[in-house]
């Protein structure tokens, strides 16, 4: 019998991330739109609470759920930013970040072999975590080309009697699409049907565009007490290397559960990182909104410099920092259903730029290639000149003598 870890993978992305990392330490100007790793410096306010603590000593094992001020601080936020109904720390948990939010999650929810509705595409490390949990990732594919491309109609028709919950995530990594309030109602309605739980990872809430509004599915009547929402500081805060997240639940059973597994795994975050995300979440969220201002712009930047690439056809995205695209039948290298793939290392070779190719996110993701517009605004443009160059004019020699000779 082979081990569960043994059919997870390592990941496409860090198979990229790694050739590209090999690239630059060869001395090759590569440009990071593999990834999502916000390139803003975490905000000073942040870094100045971590060095406080560090000086007041504060440097030894806190309660492994977190500490006090965080939880008081997170509880305050997700009433008046999420209108969720939160009102004790105790529903409260602080994780190594939204992944170990995730993994605990699904192992203190999921019996072996409940199954969970998952959109296709979708984050790789869902599906992942899923089965790590002993549970089956049951994925429901969205239809981009419809206005509204996941809705409860579609995850309907994959219920069965081992369905224990749907797991929904507004904005959508890889995809952007962003769930309206009816949308998510009638994810609710569905849940309360069939009784099943919600699980709503909200990593990009803060990362939203056009003026939309983010909403969170467990503010909504009848959500509030079959609903698990997790967070991250990674995005909000630009804080991904401190390794912050957490979850809230009124589940107090379920919870217990939760902090069982973390005392055994974790133990507890790192303490100052605690106090970083404490300062982060308590100040005023001027920080976030700022930064998803400047996400919009280049998101607008990199569309506008893809335009005119028949080649692929991008959806444009209403939050999270990720372009999704369609690679046309057309382009040379086609190569069928190893076309995302054939993109993504040929991109790498020609002009040094990173991808993620779409199979890494699920089957529906076959054809198509993710970019990340996190990085900063210059790269992004530059990047988006290059693939313009290789993809439409130009081609290899001269593209590749423009990445070579960037500084
Ligand atoms: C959809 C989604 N959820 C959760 C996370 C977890 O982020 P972190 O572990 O950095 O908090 C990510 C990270 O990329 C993500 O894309």
């Amino acid at each position: 019998m082979t081990h569960i870890l043994d059919s997870i993978s390592f990941g496409a992305i860090v198979t990229v991330r790694d050739r590209l990392l090999a690239q630059q330490a060869a001395g090759r100007r590569i440009y990071r739109l593999e990834s999502g790793d916000p390139s803003f410096d975490t905000p000073p306010y942040v870094r100045d609470a971590m060095l406080a603590a560090l000086e007041k000593g504060l440097t030894h094992y806190t309660a492994s759920a977190g500490i006090q001020p965080l939880r008081e601080a997170i509880v305050r936020k997700v009433q008046r930013d999420n209108e969720l109904q939160i009102d004790d720390p105790e529903q409260v948990v602080v994780t190594s970040g939204g992944m170990h939010a995730l993994y605990l999650t699904f192992c203190a929810l999921l019996d072996p072999g409940d199954e969970v509705i998952l959109p296709d595409p979708m984050w790789t490390e869902i599906a992942e975590n899923i089965r790590l949990g002993g549970g089956v990732p049951v994925r429901c594919r969205m239809d981009l080309d419809s206005p509204t491309p996941w809705t409860a109609a579609q995850i309907e028709q994959l219920i069965t009697p081992r369905t224990k919950a749907i797991f929904v995530n507004t904005p959508h990594n890889p995809t952007g699409v962003v769930l309206s309030r009816a949308e998510l109602r009638d994810i609710v309605a569905l849940a309360i049907k069939h009784d099943l739980r919600i699980i709503s990872d909200e990593a990009y809430e803060h990362v939203i565009f056009d003026g939309a509004q983010h909403v969170s599915i467990g503010s909504l009547p009848g959500a509030e007490e079959r609903t698990i929402t997790l967070f991250s500081t990674s995005k909000s805060y630009a804080m991904s290397g401190l390794r912050v997240g957490y979850l809230v639940s009124t589940d107090m059973a379920f919870l217990a559960r939760v902090k069982k597994l973390l005392r055994c795994t974790t133990n507890g975050v790192n303490s100052l990182a605690q106090w970083g995300a404490a300062a982060a979440i308590g100040a005023p969220q001027d920080t976030p909104r700022m930064m998803g201002a400047v996400y919009q712009e280049r998101r607008d930047v990199l569309l506008a410099g893809l335009k005119g690439i028949d080649l692929l056809s991008p959806y444009v995205p209403k939050g999270s920092f990720f372009l999704w695209a369609r690679i046309q039948p057309s382009w040379r290298g086609y190569r069928g259903s190893r076309s995302d793939e054939a993109m993504t290392d040929w991109l790498i070779d020609e002009v040094g730029v990173g991808s993620s190719p779409g199979s890494a996110f699920g089957p529906a993701g076959t054809g198509w290639i993710r970019f990340a517009f996190s990085s900063d605004t210059r790269e992004i443009q530059t990047a988006a000149g290059l693939i313009h160059q290789v993809l439409v004019g130009g081609g290899r020699t001269s593209a590749r003598a423009e990445a070579d000779a960037q500084p």
